[in-house]
């Protein structure tokens, strides 16, 4: 990597805060408390001996607990479970141990060295072995996607407030044209611009009509000024399950180098990438794959390699072809451990990370000692020498935690898990997509007329909803034929839209469904999301995914054979009906908080 060149410069899109945090005159001191025997006079710390826990434990899943393949055999643990066990006090002198008296004091926004450490190597040697700028990236732990997203804002973004400021002074954001609404609302409030970009299945589009290139370069400065920023979800695009290929990044990329947009990449979905996807729906569809779609390749194989098969397998991060140091991506151990965690990284050049680390500094400093210890230890074990993260694990025994090769088994087994759930319900979707309606009385070609003998009921085959299946994620996005609906004629296809989730949470079908307008960024794209629906397949446990499936065929079904909608045709029906909802045996395809 001698020969690449530094990041770029992008101060001059630091945020006017961003650009006048100085670091944290306690915080700078910390690094003295490490002094061999020195008396702490300095720090304002409480003593550790009057912290109420004595030790944290807790029993954990082995690595191999779920299988590799979608819808292989469990594989036998050993043990039902390993065992945690963080001391009061390590015995260890390494400054990775992992004890209560350490991570659940005050430290450095670095957060616990053991976790730091690990994440940094993950990121560097294993993620994203080949970041093409020199001395490659930079990590600092988060709290989550969430939060990290809400530091990358206040990193790049100036708030504005139509009141007090010219409305050239407006800064924007450039998103995909159906989106993870919380992300959006971390803008809204600012007074930013949300400015959205056309997407088909795979991710947004560079070019064509509403494409980046279009929205870029026919940029209306009435509003504001053109978006420095985008954020977008790669790997099954929340809500529509699309990953972007290598090929399209690329294009995107170059488009972003030209009008210097940063790209904040939110990728909770990263390992969860289905390669069946494709060619499965080709296989049902009976036609050819797209060659563009996921395929089962090496994608590090003209670079350093991830050091395991299933990593080298997956699209890789925007970070890949990051040439200018432009990306800042955030990761989170929602979808991996859990979402209660509370726990993720982000990752960019490292003068970005230096700016963000001053936020987190006055801010939440680090993500809660409970939670880093407990998922250091999970993943690292007890430390006993200041040896990195060993990565074979012939080299440990069962009490020492995964380690590399564990995580990333981990990693897998839950792709195959959620990928098994995925082709359940898409099989199903598959089948059950068309049904017959009664397309009214016709004659024969004699004639006689309509009540006479010779009529007959013309049955049409007619599709309710289209979809494509997800290459990665949690989510399958069904756009609903309202168009090919008994009721077309006499009910606008919004109040169709309305009327049918309603319909759906009633028995026999009870199946709570995320409607698009929920993924809807903008005015504009509000009048387009009622056509939309996101179905998670991850809540539900997995025995569920079959019977919910045909429930919710059968609920379509039975909504294209309504002859009126029964109390759901105008607003106060449709609110009576919802006052009278219970939620809570509903299937749900939500999958609430995301
Ligand atoms: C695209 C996307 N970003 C972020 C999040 C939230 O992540 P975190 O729990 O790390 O804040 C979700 C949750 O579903 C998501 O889908």
């Amino acid at each position: 990597m001698a020969s690449l060149s530094p990041p770029l410069d992008l101060s001059h899109h630091f945020s006017y805060t961003t650009k006048q945090r100085a670091p944290s005159a306690v915080k700078g001191f910390y690094k003295y408390f490490q002094i061999p025997g020195i008396a702490n006079l300095a720090g304002g710390l409480p003593n550790a001996s009057y912290f109420p826990y004595d030790t944290l434990e807790a029993s954990a899943a082995h690595s191999q607990r779920f299988p590799t393949v979608p819808g292989g055999r469990k594989t036998k643990e050993p043990h039902p479970s390993d065992r945690l066990t963080i001391p009061k006090e390590s015995p260890s002198a390494t400054p990775k141990k992992i004890d209560i008296t350490t991570a659940l004091q005050y430290g450095t926004v670095e957060g616990i060295p053991p976790l730091a450490t690990f994440v940094n190597q993950f990121v560097r040697e294993h993620l994203h072995p080949n970041v093409p700028y020199a001395d490659g990236p930079a990590t600092i732990l988060s709290a989550g996607s969430t939060d990290g997203f809400a530091k990358a804002i206040e990193t790049f973004t100036n708030t504005w407030n139509p009141d007090r400021d010219w409305a050239h002074l407006r800064q924007g954001v450039l998103c995909e044209e159906f989106v993870y609404m919380n992300a959006i609302q971390t803008i809204q409030p600012r007074g930013l611009n949300v400015a959205p970009v056309a997407i088909d299945a795979e991710g947004m589009l560079p070019y064509g009509p509403g494409g980046l290139l279009d929205v870029l370069q026919n940029w209306d400065y009435r509003k504001g000024r053109r978006p420095h920023l985008m954020y977008t979800i790669t790997i099954g695009q929340n809500p529509t399950g699309g990953t972007l290929s290598v090929e399209r990044r690329k294009e995107i990329y170059a488009i972003c180098q030209k009008f210097d947009v940063i790209i904040v990449e939110d990728d909770p979905y990263w390992n969860l990438q289905y390669p069946s996807a494709p060619e499965m729906q080709a296989q049902y569809r009976n036609t050819v794959i797209d060659k563009n779609s996921l395929s089962k390749r090496n994608y590090n194989a003209g670079g350093k390699s991830s050091g395991y098969e299933f990593l080298d397998s997956l699209v890789p991060s925007y970070l890949s072809i990051d040439t200018d140091g432009r990306v800042v991506r955030l990761d989170t151990f929602s979808k991996t451990i859990a979402p209660g965690c509370r726990l993720g990284w982000i990752t960019a050049q490292p003068a970005v990370i230096e700016r963000i680390s001053r936020i987190i500094e006055t801010s939440t400093q680090q993500p809660s000692g409970f939670v880093q210890a407990m998922v250091a230890d999970l993943i690292l074990g007890q430390q006993v020498d200041d040896g990195s993260v060993s990565s074979r694990s012939k080299e440990k025994t069962p009490k020492e935690g995964w380690q590399m090769d564990g995580w990333v088994r981990w990693l897998e087994g839950l792709r195959a898990g959620y990928e098994h759930r995925m082709q359940q319900m898409c099989i199903r979707l598959e089948e059950g997509q068309y049904t017959t309606v009664d397309a009214g009385k016709h004659t024969g070609e004699s004639s006689l007329t309509d009540d006479e003998e010779d009529s007959w009921e013309v049955l049409d085959k007619v599709q309710m909803y289209d979809f494509s299946w997800p290459t990665g994620g949690m989510f399958i996005w069904l756009k609903v034929r309202y168009d090919t609906h008994p009721l077309r004629q006499k009910y606008a296809p919004e109040r169709l839209a309305k009327a049918m989730w309603v319909h759906f949470t009633h028995k026999p079908y009870l199946c709570l469904l995320g409607p698009g307008t929920m993924f809807s960024p903008t005015e504009e794209t509000q009048r387009r999301g009622w056509q939309y629906l996101r179905l998670c397949f991850a809540a539900m446990p997995e025995d569920d995914v079959v019977p919910v499936s045909e429930r919710l065929v059968e609920g379509f079904r039975a909504f294209w054979q309504r002859k009126d909608l029964d109390g759901l045709e105008d607003e106060d029906g449709l609110t009576q009906a919802m006052d009278r909802l219970q939620i809570r045996p509903a299937a749900n395809f939500l999958g609430i908080g995301c």
